[in-house]
């Protein structure tokens, strides 16, 4: 149990950086005042730019993999049948110190961004699946739509389903009973998401949602 709560203080102190608030304050923009009101790199993208969306997109997805590497360091290497395990823990830490920063009275964003480098991780230590599973669930509405909340939620269910599979084809190499939390963490991540899209997914309803281009001027 004290694992299990290291990482996710851990995940939670770098989750807490705020790439998308901090990029724009240098910018002279408060990105969670303009646009969406999102702190990520979706708002940052439509408010500032492509090349403004691209370093906070780096920016969330690193720390999540910084914070997976160091709890790697410190669990993860004298217990290798439990790395899934420890990684999940920690990057559920980031998206809630991203969606939750106690230090912005708990308004951030909405995880998209950590949850990639959380993808970006598992392709690195085990398969590179969960980044083609996560590029296609992602990018092929993305194609179709251009509306990146839609995109989100494919991506999130996704990589849902990928990681059940994935951990029932026993290619995680842990013991059932660490498989079976970590496709509840998941699966709690997942509902999580659909939860911070809440305002998206009514705007999706009445037919009010942004879209967004990466190398068109967006509607802000
Ligand atoms: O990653 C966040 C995205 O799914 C939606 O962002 O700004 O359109 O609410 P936004």
């Amino acid at each position: 149990v004290g694992a299990r709560i290291v990482c996710i203080i851990i995940g939670y102190v770098f989750g807490m950086i705020q790439t998308a608030v901090f990029y724009g304050r240098l910018k002279g923009v408060d990105i969670r005042k303009v646009g969406s009101g999102n702190a990520g790199t979706t708002n940052t993208l439509r408010v500032l730019g492509p090349k403004a969306g691209a370093v906070v997109l780096l920016g969330d997805m690193l720390k999540c993999m910084v914070a997976i590497f160091i709890t790697y360091l410190i669990f993860g290497r004298s217990n290798p049948e439990y790395i899934i395990l420890f990684m999940t823990y920690t990057a559920a830490g980031t998206v809630l110190g991203h969606d939750f920063p106690f230090f912005l009275k708990f308004k951030g964003g909405k995880g998209i961004a950590c949850t990639a480098g959380y993808t970006i991780y598992l392709s690195i230590q085990f398969n590179i699946l969960f980044l083609i599973m996560g590029l296609i669930s992602f990018f092929l509405p993305f194609n179709l739509f251009h509306i990146v909340s839609v995109c989100s939620l494919f991506y999130y269910s996704a990589l849902l389903v990928t990681t059940i599979i994935y951990g029932q084809m026993g290619l995680f190499f842990a013991p059932q009973g660490a498989l079976i939390e970590v496709y509840i963490i998941v699966a709690i991540l997942t509902l999580l998401a659909f939860y911070q899209h809440r305002g998206n997914i009514k705007k999706l309803i009445n037919g009010q949602e942004r879209k967004t281009y990466i190398f068109k001027k967006n509607k802000v």
